[in-house]
């Protein structure tokens, strides 16, 4: 059976939470046992093409030029396959047991929330690879199948981003990102001292948050990661208020007003004063641990992994 111990061979998880976890990059250049081991519990993986040629559920292509587009299933990715696209298939624990039954285990392990977590794939033939760019999710990518070339380098300019920053002057994902940046401009390309690293069959890139990276694959190459995507504690704050709140009939009322100007923006200023009213006098009356163990159980439940 997979499970979290798969992940980061040959570290036990105890020394890979306390050497690695979540800050440092860990780096496994081959673990054949690793590759045997997701083959054997998910045949699926045992090549792009195998994979491909079932996966029932939308998958993206990229090209090394920037070009992105996407398919509605494996199948019909197979053509972009075989002329050089990068196939990248998400959320493949919604079809594949095996790799949902192992991110139980890595959410108990880790103590996250299993919802913040999934099963990503990349897979190409040829010459691929992805330009410098930074995540906001920590990935344990490892190399299945194939060779790959990795740049590394902690990320100085931006801390705690929400989603992917991109090297240089390349435009933006999601430019609302730059409020997070210390310094400006952004580094053009990786610095001379980045780590350089090659994973091959069964190798394993724990990647943290906040690093740069660049990647270089040559040949038949299918990579999977399991990614974990938070949650931030600004999601616990909204999440939790959220859940708690939509039981009451009155913070469930549309916002009538809000975009109103004049007499009606101010009788929806009024509305809203009021419920805030409420809300702050119960904030008011709970102690911060109380109110902090309420809203993570109203978030996730009393027990979350
Ligand atoms: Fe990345």
């Amino acid at each position: 059976m997979l499970d979290f111990a798969t992940l980061v061979a040959p570290h036990s998880p105890e020394d890979f939470l306390g050497e690695y976890w979540p800050t440092r990059p860990c780096l496994v250049d081959t673990n054949p046992d690793r590759a045997t081991a997701f083959s054997a519990a998910v045949p699926e993986l045992d090549s792009a093409e195998r994979l491909l040629s079932t996966y029932p559920a939308k998958v993206g292509l990229m090209g090394r030029d920037g070009f992105y587009a996407s398919v509605p299933n494996g199948p019909a990715a197979l053509p972009f396959l075989r002329q050089g696209f990068t196939c990248y298939l998400r959320n493949l624990e919604d079809h594949l047991p095996a790799l949902s039954d192992l991110l139980d285990t890595v959410a108990r392990d880790l103590a996250l929330p299993r919802e913040h977590l999934i099963c990503e794939v990349f897979c190409s033939r040829g010459e691929s690879g992805v330009a410098m760019h930074s995540d906001y999710d920590l990935n344990f990518a490892m190399q299945l199948h194939g060779t790959k070339r990795w740049r590394l380098a902690p990320n100085d300019h931006a801390h705690n981003i929400t989603t992917t920053v991109f090297g240089g002057g390349r435009p933006q994902r999601d430019p609302g990102q730059l409020r997070f940046v210390t310094s400006l401009p952004l580094p053009e390309r990786m610095p001379d001292d980045a780590i350089e690293f090659t994973a091959e069959r069964g190798g394993l890139v724990f990647l943290p948050r906040d690093w740069w990276h660049e990647t270089h694959a040559l040949g038949e190459c299918l990579q999977l990661n399991v990614v974990v995507k938070g949650p931030m504690w600004l999601t616990v704050l909204t999440k939790g208020l959220s859940e708690a709140l939509v039981t009451t009939d009155e913070w469930r009322d549309i916002a009538h007003g809000i975009a109103a100007d004049g007499a009606g923006r101010a009788r929806a200023v009024k509305a809203f004063a009021t419920l805030l009213g409420g809300l702050r006098a119960r904030l008011d009356s709970t102690g911060d641990e109380e109110l902090a163990e309420r809203l993570i159980a109203a978030a996730y439940g009393e027990h979350t992994a």
